[in-house]
This record gives C-alpha cells, structure tokens and sequence, in this order.
C-alpha cells in the first residue's frame, strides 16, 4: 500500500489531501504540531504524528516514525497580509523559517530514503501569487516563490535518482483558516499612512469571483503524484487556472 506524509494537516489543504488520499486507499501520515484528528476520516490508514518544521529534532522523529515513504507533500505555511512597512523584520524570519526552510528541511530529511529506493514524489505547495504580484503580500509572495525556485532546481538533482519533485499553486481559498491564523501568528499592525490604501486592498481581496476550494488542491496534489507527466506547476482553483493561462503556462 503507497503511503503519504503531509504537513500542517490539522486544517485547510493539508487535511483535505490527507482525506483525499485515504479516500484512495493510500497509508497517510498526516502529521502537524499538535496532533488530532478533529475533520479527518476514521481509517486504519491513517496515523498522526508530530511535526513542527521548524524544529529540526521534529523533523528527524516524524522522518524516522513515518518508514518508507512514497510520497511527501510540504503543505505547511503560515501567511502575512501587510505592507513591508508594518511587517517586523523577526516575522519575516518566522515566516521564511516555515514556509521555505521548513520545505527544504523536510525534503532533506526524507531524500536520503528515496534517493536509496530511486522512487517517491515530493509536491510541494506554493502559491498563485507567484504569478502576479498583489500589494500588502510583499513577504509571504517572496517566501512562496522563494519554494518554488528551490522546487524547480531541486527536482534536476531528485531526478537523477528516480525521484519527482512538483509544485502546486493553489489561488485565493477564503474557505480555508489560513488568513485568520495569518493574522494570529504574524499580526496585523497596518502603519497609519497605508491604512485607506491596505483596505482597499482588503475589500478588493473579498471581492466575489473565482476562488480556490481545498479539494481543487487535493486533486491537484493527487495529479502531481500519481502521474509521472504531470507538468513541474500545476494550478489548483478556477481563478489560479486562469492566472496560469495569462501567464502563458500549461493548464493541461
Ligand atoms: N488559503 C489560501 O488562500 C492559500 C493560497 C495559496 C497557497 N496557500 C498555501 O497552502 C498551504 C496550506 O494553507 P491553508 O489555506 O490550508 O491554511 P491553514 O488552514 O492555515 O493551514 C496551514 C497549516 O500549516 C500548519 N503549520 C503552520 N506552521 C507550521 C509549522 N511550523 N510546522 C508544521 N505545521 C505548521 C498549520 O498547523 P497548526 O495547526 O499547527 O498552526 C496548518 O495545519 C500553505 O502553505 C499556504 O501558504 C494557501
């Protein structure tokens, strides 16, 4: 039975490619900081596990915990809505702690065991964002697109060794908790000269149109590592689809 890890799968994407996955009868390890399995189907496929990937020891016992691996999904990520100016320079570390050291560490960590088995995929989730650039997202875009370099050059080395490494951009997914923990971890202190400019781009960020659903990422994350000719990005969400296809990018 192929099995999964995913990270950050207490909420959101992560929980939603976790039961995707389960669905499909894959092994699934969905591992987060404080494990529970609060929104998760019961199944006897399914084990929790710790994992902070900012804590190298985490990364190390949830790595050794797991066993053989075929597929891991870098889905942790924490957001920041915020002018550069508002934004302390100490939650910009933070946030690339998590967002692009966090990916490559777990990624390091599980390597050496694929790499001996010249198999696994290694998805890792970045953002549309990357594609257009959006005010108030200065910190957060440069730590997405920060994942998606890494990914692109990595995935030369990984192939070498019969390992696939992918990229999914999800578009804006309101439905999900990420803006309000967005907003508990990494605050919200808008300096007074942006204030009229930072909320129109909140009313315009609420606007109604095209939005991303957690199952557009789970099918897109499930099209990554199960179909060798899957494409290096794939969109995930009807208004990323579209950004794909002003960026002259394969949809297919
Ligand atoms: N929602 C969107 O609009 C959107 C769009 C494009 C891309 N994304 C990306 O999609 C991914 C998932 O986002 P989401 O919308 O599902 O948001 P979410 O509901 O806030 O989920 C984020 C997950 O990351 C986990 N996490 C945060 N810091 C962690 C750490 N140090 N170690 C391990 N896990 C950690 C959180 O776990 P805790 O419960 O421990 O905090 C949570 O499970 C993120 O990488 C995000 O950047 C989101």
């Amino acid at each position: 039975m192929p099995r999964i890890l995913v990270t950050g799968a207490s909420s959101g994407f992560g929980r939603a490619v976790a039961a995707f996955f389960l669905d499909r009868d894959w092994e699934v390890i969905a591992t987060m900081r404080t494990p529970s399995g609060d929104g998760l189907p019961v199944s006897d496929r399914l084990r929790l596990l710790s994992l902070d990937v900012t804590d190298g020891n985490s990364i190390a016992a949830a790595v050794a915990a797991a066993g053989p691996l075929d597929a891991l999904v870098n889905n942790a990520g924490v957001g920041m809505l915020n002018v550069l100016e508002g934004a302390e320079i100490n939650r910009a570390r933070e946030l690339f702690e998590t967002n692009v050291l966090g990916t490559m560490a777990v990624t390091r960590a599980v390597m050496p065991a694929m790499r001996a088995r010249r198999s696994g995929v290694i998805v890792n989730i970045s953002s549309s964002v990357t594609l257009r650039p959006l005010p108030a997202l200065s910190i957060y875009s440069a730590s997405k697109a920060a994942v998606g370099a890494f990914t692109e050059s990595f995935a030369l080395e990984a192939a070498e060794f019969g390992v696939r490494a992918r990229l999914v951009l999800p578009g804006s997914a309101p439905e999900t908790s990420f803006g309000r923990n967005a907003v508990a971890r990494m605050g919200m202190d808008v300096p007074e000269a942006y204030g009229p400019f930072v909320q129109a781009v909140f009313r315009s960020l609420q606007s109604p149109g095209e939005k991303t659903q957690a199952l557009d990422v789970a099918q897109a994350v499930w099209r990554a590592v199960t179909d060798p000719a899957a494409p290096m990005k794939l969109p995930a969400g009807a208004d990323a689809r579209a950004w794909f296809r002003e960026a002259g990018l394969d949809t297919a």
